[in-house]
C-alpha cells in the first residue's frame, strides 16, 4: 500500500510526503524537490522536514532542489546562442551557476499528486521559466514528475519546451548519505562499467577531452570515493587536493550504482553525464541550521556537461530549440543489502 499526506508550512511551503510502509520519501513545491528519504529509519538524503520553510529559504548548497534552467556553471556568464550573445547574472563569481538568483531552486511549483492506488504515486509539478527573470533567451514551460513506487525507485521526468531557442540543462541537487550516522562518505563504493573523470580546468569549469579513464587507472571498475584521489596519477591528486574532493563531471556506463555494507544505490539517467560532488565546503553557510563537515554527502547531478555551450558552441547537447518538447528521465533505486 501506498499513500500521500501534504503538510502545509508558513512562507506557502508544502510537504508532500509518499509512503510505502518501508520508505517515506517527502517532495516540497519549493524548487520541485526532495527534503527527505527514509528507508525504515535510515536517512537517505540530507534535507530538514521540521523547518523546512525557513531552511530551504536558506540553505546556499542547493539541497535536493531541481535545478535550472541550467545547471552547473557557464564560463564569465556570457553565451552566444545563433549569432546573439547573453550575459547572465555571475552569481558565483565570476561565472554563472545553476540559472543565477532566480533558478528553480527558487520557484513555487504548482502541482498535482496522482496516486494509481498501489503501484506507485507521482507527483507532478508545473512552472515557467521567463527570460525577464534569468536573462537567457525565451520562456520555457517546464512540468517535472518526481514518481515512487513500491519497489522504492525515485524517478524524475522533466519535459519542457521554450518559446525561443535557449539552453536547458536541469538537474536534481540532492545528496545522498548512506551512512547510518552520516559519518563522512568517503567509504562509498562507486561502481559503472565506464567512469571517465572529466578534469576540471583552474576555473573550476570541465574541459572537453581531458578525461582520466578512472577504471584503466585504478584497474577495477568498483573504488571508494577515498581511492580516486589516493590512485596513482599525478592529475587525480592535484584535482582532488586543488577542490578538497570531487567536483567533476563523469561519463558514466548504462548504470551507476553507489553503496556501503548496508545499501546499494542505483542510478540510470538518458542525460550525457553525472557531476559528483562530496560537499567539499561547508563552511560558507553562517546558520544553526548548518550541522554538516565536509564529505556529509555526496550528489548524483545528471547533466550536460557544464559550460557546454561555450565549449561547442551550436552543437551543445544543452540547446533546446524552438518548437523541440524536451525530456529526460533518471531514475535512484535504494536496495537495502542482504545481512
Ligand atoms: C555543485 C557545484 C559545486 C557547488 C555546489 C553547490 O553542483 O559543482 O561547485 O557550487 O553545486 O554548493
Amino acid at each position: 500500500m501506498m499513500f500521500t499526506e501534504v503538510e502545509h508550512q508558513r512562507n506557502g511551503l508544502d510537504l508532500i510526503k509518499v509512503d510505502n510502509d518501508q520508505a517515506k520519501i517527502i517532495f516540497s513545491n519549493f524548487g520541485a524537490r526532495i527534503v527527505s528519504w527514509k528507508y525504515e529509519d535510515n536517512n537517505i538524503v540530507l534535507g530538514n522536514v521540521v523547518e523546512a520553510d525557513e531552511y530551504y529559504h536558506e540553505n546556499p548548497y542547493y539541497f535536493g532542489a531541481s535545478v535550472g534552467r541550467f545547471g552547473g556553471r557557464i564560463e564569465d556568464g556570457r553565451f552566444e546562442l545563433e549569432g546573439k550573445t547573453y550575459q547572465l547574472e555571475q552569481n558565483d563569481p565570476p561565472h554563472h551557476l545553476h540559472g543565477g538568483f532566480h533558478g528553480i531552486n527558487k520557484h513555487y511549483f504548482d502541482y498535482e499528486i496522482k496516486d494509481d492506488n498501489g503501484g506507485y504515486i507521482q507527483i507532478i509539478f508545473t512552472t515557467t521559466v521567463k527570460s525577464a527573470d534569468d536573462h537567457y533567451p525565451g520562456d520555457i514551460k517546464l512540468k517535472i514528475i518526481h514518481t515512487y513506487d513500491i519497489d522504492n525507485r525515485w524517478t524524475i521526468e522533466y519535459s519542457a519546451e521554450a518559446t525561443e531557442t535557449t539552453l536547458f540543462n536541469p538537474t536534481n541537487h540532492v545528496y545522498f548519505n548512506l551512512n547510518r550516522d552520516n559519518k563522512e562518505v568517503n567509504n562509498h563504493i562507486l561502481t559503472s562499467s565506464t567512469l571517465k573523470m572529466h578534469l576540471l580546468n583552474d576555473k573550476n569549469l570541465p574541459t572537453l577531452n581531458d578525461t582520466v579513464d578512472l577504471i584503466q587507472v585504478l584497474g577495477k571498475q568498483s573504488m571508494r570515493f577515498e581511492d580516486i584521489g589516493k590512485a596513482e596519477d599525478e592529475r587525480l591528486h592535484a584535482q582532488i587536493e586543488c577542490y578538497h574532493g570531487l567536483d567533476h563531471p563523469f561519463t558514466i556506463g548504462d548504470e551507476l550504482t553507489v553503496e556501503n555494507s548496508q545499501f546499494l544505490l542505483k542510478m540510470k539517467t538518458d542525460m550525457p553525464h553525472v557531476v559528483i560532488f562530496t560537499f567539499n565546503e561547508t563552511s560558507n553557510w553562517e546558520s544553526d541550521m548548518n550541522i554538516y563537515k565536509p564529505h556529509s554527502g555526496f550528489t548524483l547531478e545528471a547533466q550536460c556537461l557544464p559550460n557546454d555551450i561555450n565549449l561547442l558552441g551550436e552543437e551543445a547537447p544543452s540547446i533546446l530549440r524552438k518548437g523541440d518538447t524536451f525530456f529526460s528521465k533518471t531514475t535512484y533505486q535504494i536496495i537495502e543489502k542482504s545481512e
